[in-house]
């Protein structure tokens, strides 16, 4: 149990700057997700921490004491990757024994600390089984045994869940998380998959090419993204460009091609006559029945009805607007009727950001 202070990392692999001066700091006992696209530098960086990759700049200190100085054996943290990387020519009980092996543990000792490390992962008494005996979603808790069998004061997980079918990965999830809270470890964790982070994390760090876009809980990343990239890449969203018109507070009114669309400016620093991009998420929209008026104060849009997917509880369909935007909306009930429909945008969930640099 620790913190994590990662102060101005960098690394460069030939002319790519993977890590470009990071800083992040990770509580005691808490779950942090590094988020972000193939290539933005997130396992490099869990790499640093764990000891597989030396640092050109910076530091990173687990409580007060600097550890990238280390090797990694000398961290004290455990590591679980996306290949699970369970030993097939051992049984389950030896792969998770294997740390306590190397840092000479007594028999019994190891004997008894294995069989509680697979208790916490739901698999006591499978000490016995071999590898290919398992489940995928088995084996990776096997993986996580044998990260928390050592009592790291870190956990380090590069998308443990990646190569799991869609429902284990869900319950997984939750698995993880109490395993977690149980041990009350500090857990950094990598993924790309939005939800995944969204679900499990307490703080998410969205990263992109190398750097830090924003660093915030689950519900500000959300539903105040700081920017362009990070409102598109978490969750689904329309990005329309416009200039401010009015400002009345915090509330502002966005030119959009001819269409002026009220927004709650949450705190973003929006002066009369800037760009700007708003982000619209499908259920900052919905549709207005013919005949009926939109709710008092918001915008409207109006359009023509694009393709509809039907996804069982939800149906997303796409709705054209004046400029050939198409935005992305989505509804309990399939829309129906006209082909020209009308869009009121809810004020209160429409986020001003900056232009994308
Ligand atoms: N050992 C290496 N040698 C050269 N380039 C590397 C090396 N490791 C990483 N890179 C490059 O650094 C960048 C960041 O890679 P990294 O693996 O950290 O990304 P990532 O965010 O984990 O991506 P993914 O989601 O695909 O796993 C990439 O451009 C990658 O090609
Ligand atoms: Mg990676």
């Amino acid at each position: 149990m620790t913190s994590i202070t990662i102060d101005k990392a960098a690394r460069t692999f030939g002319s790519v700057r993977a890590v470009d001066g990071i800083s992040l700091d990770v509580r005691d006992g808490e779950f942090f997700t590094l988020l972000g696209p193939s290539g933005c530098g997130k396992t490099t960086l869990l790499r640093m921490v764990a000891g597989f990759c030396p640092l050109d700049e910076g530091r990173i200190l687990f409580g007060d004491a600097r550890i990238d100085t280390l090797p990694a054996h000398k961290r004290n943290t455990g590591m679980v990757f996306q290949n699970y990387a369970v030993f097939p020519n051992m049984k389950v009980g030896d792969n998770v024994a294997y740390g306590l092996r190397a840092r000479n543990v007594s028999k019994a000792d190891t004997e008894r600390r294995v069989e509680a490390a697979l208790k916490l992962v739901q698999l006591g008494g499978y000490g016995t089984r071999w590898p290919y005996q398992l489940s995928g979603g088995q084996l990776q808790r096997v993986a996580i045994a044998r990260a928390i069998v050592i009592e790291p004061h870190v956990l380090l997980l590069d998308e443990p869940l990646s190569n799991l079918d869609a429902k284990l990965r869900v319950e997984m999830r939750s698995e993880i998380r109490r395993i977690q809270k149980m041990l009350g470890i500090t857990v950094l964790y990598v993924t790309h998959d939005q939800e995944e982070a969204l679900s499990m994390s307490d703080r998410i760090a969205v990263m992109r090419s190398g750097h830090v876009e924003q660093c915030a809980e689950p519900k500000v990343i959300y539903e105040q993204p700081a920017t362009a990239f990070v409102a598109n890449f978490v969750g689904t969203t329309n990005l329309l460009k416009g200039t401010v018109v009015t400002r009345t507070g915090n509330d502002v009114e966005v030119k959009v091609g001819t269409t002026g669309i009220k927004a709650d400016a949450h705190g973003a620093a929006a002066a009369v006559g800037q760009g700007v991009v708003l982000s619209l998420r499908p259920e900052a929209l919905r549709l207005v029945a013919s005949g009926e008026a939109p709710p008092p104060g918001w915008s409207t849009l109006v359009g023509t009805l694009g393709e509809t997917e039907y996804l069982g509880a939800l149906t997303r369909f796409q709705v054209k607007v004046a400029d050939g935007t198409v935005l992305q909306l989505m509804s309990l009930v399939p829309p129906q009727g006209d082909a020209q429909v009308t869009i009121a945008c809810d004020p209160s969930r429409v986020v001003v950001l900056p232009e994308d640099a």
